[in-house]
């Protein structure tokens, strides 16, 4: 009863931002990333009589706490489906350099929910999968798919129309993402307690959530036409308005440190040079910049050169969730 699987991260072009149900994560909005190559989590689960309590192993380390009690939670949501009451031992390898501002829980929980449903004995379609994937984070959801993926948000209160769908294929399109990552690390709030109180107190919310609908609209139509400018238009509006409502929170916060801004503004100015780049930000200050292959050496010379970043990391279209 063993099996390995890997899954890749994954950038929200359309953020999710806030829960409806925190228990089983319904979120309040639906939302759309891109599955990157490059950053991805490797998850071995072996389910075992021997075991007499869950195990969890990460980059060689035994991990106990907070993230143990996750990773245990989630293996629970794996033998309650199969129906099994068997103890697992977990070992993940990640190639996801938290530095590189990438939250590796969406690899993570994609990979375990992959491995675990398959060494348990479980046959799931990628609906199904998704869905449970859901229930370890929020964004891990998407990365069951390669390429452009959709978390539709549903609408029933038990979450079983709440899951991912492909839009298209990494081959689709070679959009490129560079991971910005500043040399500056601040005390952070976790992106689950900043949707958390911004869903609860920002007056701002609101109009977040009204605006989705045609993002949304907007991108899908974007990406099937591979109109570069249109999908980093939206992209990037979308992103802005997601950190405005943090602003409006009550206590208010912001993920972005000067250097964030920075890097916003080097963007704005590559386009003002005709050079086309957008960027979006997730629950952090670190800066994702999106870009055409033709640009690449431009940008990365560029974003290098800025005072205060520590490192650029290409990245482009990944697949999705493999069996190994
Ligand atoms: C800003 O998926 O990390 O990156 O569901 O609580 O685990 P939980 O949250 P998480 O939130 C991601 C928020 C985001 C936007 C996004 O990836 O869509």
């Amino acid at each position: 009863m063993k099996a390995t699987a890997k899954a890749h991260t994954n950038i929200a072009l359309i953020k999710y931002w806030g829960k409806r149900n925190e228990s089983i994560i319904l979120p309040t909005n639906s939302s759309l990333s891109l599955t990157l190559d490059g950053f991805y989590t490797t998850t071995s689960v072996h389910f075992s009589e021997e075991y007499t309590q869950d195990k969890f192993i990460l980059n060689e380390r035994v991990v106990e706490g907070e993230q143990y009690r996750r990773v245990s939670e989630f293996l629970d949501l794996i033998r309650q489906q199969a129906g099994k009451s068997l103890y697992a031992k977990v070992d993940s390898t990640n190639e996801v350099p938290t530095a590189a501002g990438f939250a590796s829980s969406a690899s993570g929980f994609a990979a375990l929910a992959a491995a675990g449903t398959k060494a348990i004995g479980q046959n799931m379609s990628d609906r199904e999968l998704s869905a449970l994937t859901r229930q370890g984070s929020g964004s891990a959801c998407r990365s069951i798919y390669g390429g452009f993926a959709e978390w539709e948000m549903g609408a029933e209160e038990d979450g079983s129309d709440s899951y991912a769908v492909p839009i298209a294929p990494a081959e689709h399109w070679d959009l490129r993402v560079a991971a910005v990552v500043l040399s500056s690390t601040a005390k952070k709030v976790s992106s689950r307690a900043g949707m958390k109180r911004t869903v609860e107190t920002s007056p701002f919310y609101q109009g977040w959530l009204n605006s989705i609908p045609t993002d949304m609209s907007q991108i899908k139509e974007g990406i099937k036409e591979r109109d570069f400018q249109k999908v980093g238009e939206v992209a990037e509006a979308n992103c802005l308005k997601m950190h405005a409502t943090t602003l409006g929170a009550n206590p208010p916060f912001t993920y972005w440190h000067d250097t964030t801004m920075t890097v916003m503004q080097t963007v704005r100015d590559l386009r003002e040079k005709g050079i086309p780049a957008y960027f979006t930000i997730d629950a952090g200050p670190n800066v994702k910049v999106l870009y055409l292959p033709e640009n690449e050496e431009v940008i990365e010379k560029t974003l290098r050169n800025i005072p205060g970043v520590a490192d650029i990391r290409l990245s482009r279209p990944g697949q999705g969730v493999t069996y190994l």
